[in-house]
């Protein structure tokens, strides 16, 4: 199994973002007890405020931990030391001496006190036709999946491979896993058949489980074809699941198990094994923006209180709230905040199977208003994409619901931040951008950990969540603009780290203002020394609005807004002019090129490392396009390349 825990090297960034302080991000409409913005069990320690509960976490960690796991998790049995972890060696354990079952934790006990609570709402590609599961529902099939698996022969420490689109069986899958002590390894389903061979491969899978067929902007996606052509090179893979999402019959195989129809055969209640904290709890590939992609592991007890803490506290949930995470559940972001943080916490969460686009650009604000979502989580690259579409398909619709909007995933311009804030939000909803990685598996940076009343400065992501201490490294510990690396394992209970310097690298820069405020400046493969002087690509980028690669100098790719008509040399004039005054002379962009689209992956990063080959010329070595969403996008960067302003 590949884990890699590094993404960078050491530098230090200068950033010169404009920081404009917005204090406007009030609620509105609900009065706060500062004792119900903090984890409960800590609260009555003789803490009353954000700052000193936040102290308390990563100085009394053992206490604050100790204290929220007993509080917030159901144990089957008590674990006896809180957290055993040996940075120098690479050691991390929490919770050992406890034994948990996932699934009882986010379904059984939910069930004992509001079986009919809804705890999904599958939101279907055609907008209106939404289902809804509650949780007793979702045990039941849980349970029958669990029983069906063990039918097949999968035994606890086994690893499933689930392709699947969101969708209550691919949410029963990953819980089912769980139920019997199986990981999972869950595939994004637009994935090609070898990258999705190459998981299954990496990750020695006997059993897969997939659906007929998938359904995504109105159109229909052979998804069994794929894993047909998957297989056929994973000699691990004895049975494949196959689940009907669409009425049309596939080719089925001897290796093919029908999974409704025998899944009814089995019984409703299925014995949850007892896990012990650290075992594993899924396998997770990261998007491979950077190169082949990495398997990363999360463990069983920490992962779940640190999701199922961070979604209570940074997007402010409450009881009875439709929680609305537009992600998909092949990425890190939709296991931790549609599946195991809302569910653990007994709420209502929504999957989303299409598009921000589909059938038109209103269709999230069409399904805020009729599913009536009080918290939006989504990602830059969708609001920059929308806002480009206008105003209009925002206001259509009653958005009145609508409590917190968050951000994830790279890091949000100016101009697409106060449009999410002042046309989404009306100018009334915080926005939460919030910090993390897959490695991670919980948000660690945010701007509102807990107190709902919190200064939030656009851009920014601010304040690191309790027990996590955040450094930045130049060559050493530093106090101003550096790698950020986060220093979090001696404190919270997640479950990565690398020995050297005993600090886990998170491969981002980062800026930390003189207030304590983080900024995300990007990612460290995204920085150069410019002039003598170090930029991050999102600093440029907040102001030219496009994307940048950079090599010995500056190279800024351009996508216009759809009705903006302007020459490229006026256009490259107007650029050079606005970074000149936004940020320095030296830099200025040295190329600009006017694409329609960028090569992104499938979950939205932009792969820059294909754009870097193009600069270079190095057309031959663009390496792995499996994760590449629109391949002529690559074509159109390559034959572009020569008409340079
Ligand atoms: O560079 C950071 C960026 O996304 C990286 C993690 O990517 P991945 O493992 O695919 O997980 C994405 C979902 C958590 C980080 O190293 N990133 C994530 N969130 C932000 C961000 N960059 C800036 N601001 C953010 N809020």
């Amino acid at each position: 199994m590949m884990c890699s825990l590094w993404r960078g090297s050491l530098l230090t960034l200068t950033s010169s973002l404009n920081r404009r302080v917005f204090q406007c991000c009030r609620q509105l409409g609900r009065s706060y007890n500062i004792a119900s913005c903090m984890p409960e069990a800590v609260a009555f320690q003789g803490v009353s405020d954000h700052s000193g509960l936040y102290k308390f976490s990563v100085n009394e960690s053992d206490r604050f931990w100790g204290a929220v796991a007993r509080q917030r998790l159901s144990w089957i049995s008590p674990f006896h030391t809180v957290q055993n972890c040996d940075f120098s060696q690479g050691k991390i354990k929490w919770f050992e001496g406890g034994k948990l079952n996932v699934s009882v934790n986010c379904l059984d006990r939910h069930v004992q006190t509001c079986p009919e609570r809804v705890a999904l709402i599958w939101e279907r590609d055609e907008p209106g036709t939404e289902v809804k599961i509650t949780y007793r529902q979702l045990l039941e099939l849980t349970c029958r999946l669990g029983n069906l698996l063990k039918r097949q022969g999968v035994r606890r420490g086994d690893c499933v491979t689930i392709y699947m689109p969101p969708c209550p069986l691919a949410v029963a899958s990953m819980l089912a896993c769980a139920r019997i002590g199986a990981a999972h390894n869950v595939v994004f389903a637009g994935f090609s058949s070898e990258a999705l061979a190459d998981r299954i491969r990496d990750a020695q899978s006997s059993t897969v489980i997939t659906v007929n067929q998938g359904v995504r902007g109105g159109k229909v996606v052979d998804l069994k074809r794929t894993v047909d052509q998957a297989v056929q090179n994973c000699p691990s893979v004895q049975q494949v699941l196959v689940a009907m999402r669409t009425e049309n019959t596939v080719a089925m195989t001897d290796r093919d198990v029908p999974l409704e129809e025998e899944m009814m055969k089995e019984d409703v209640v299925c014995e949850p094994v007892a896990m012990d904290s650290e075992d594993v709890l899924f396998l997770l590939y990261t998007s491979g923006s950077t190169g082949k992609p990495k398997g990363l592991v999360h463990t069983q007890a920490g992962y779940l209180l640190y999701t199922s803490l961070t979604h209570r506290y940074v997007f402010n949930y409450h009881d009875g709230d439709v929680f609305g995470c537009v992600a998909d559940i092949g990425w890190i972001t939709g296991h931790s905040y549609i599946v195991y943080g809302p569910l653990c916490n007994g709420g209502t969460t929504v999957l989303f199977e299409s598009t921000p686009v589909y059938p038109n650009p209103g269709r999230y604000w069409e399904m805020v208003e009729r599913l009536g979502i009080n918290q939006f989580y989504g990602a830059p690259t969708a609001i920059r994409l929308l806002l480009k579409y206008g105003d209009e398909w925002v206001q259509n619709y009653n958005r009145s619901s609508l409590k917190t909007l968050g951000s994830v995933g790279e890091p949000i311009n100016t101009e697409a931040w106060e449009w999410y804030h002042r046309v989404v939000g009306d100018g009334r909803c915080p926005v939460v951008d919030t910090w993390w990685q897959t490695e991670t598996g919980g948000i660690c940076i945010a701007p509102r950990p807990s107190d709902p009343e919190a200064e939030i400065v656009p851009g920014m992501a601010m304040r690191p969540f309790y027990g996590i201490k955040p450094a930045l490294l130049d060559t050493e510990v530093v106090t101003g603009d550096g790698v950020l690396a986060l220093c979090y394992n001696q404190y919270c209970p997640l479950n990565c780290a690398t020995p050297l310097l005993g600090f886990f690298f998170t491969g981002d820069g980062a800026h930390r203002s003189k207030e304590g405020y983080y900024q995300i400046v990007g990612r460290l493969d995204d920085v150069i020394n410019v002039s003598g002087h170090r930029l991050g690509t999102a600093e440029l980028e907040d102001v030219v609005v496009c994307t940048i690669i950079i090599m010995f100098g500056v190279y800024v790719f351009v996508v216009l807004k759809k009705a903006v008509m302007v020459e490229e040399d006026v256009l490259a004039q107007q650029l050079r002019e606005m970074v000149s005054r936004s940020i320095a002379k030296y830099a200025c962009p040295d190329f600009i090129q006017v694409v329609r689209c960028l090569p992104k992956t499938r979950s939205g990063k932009i792969m820059r490392r294909v754009l870097r080959k193009v600069v270079e010329r190095n057309t031959d070595e663009l390496g792995d396009l499996s994760t590449l969403d629109d391949p002529d996008s690559v074509h159109e960067v390559i034959s572009g390349h020569r008409r340079l302003c």
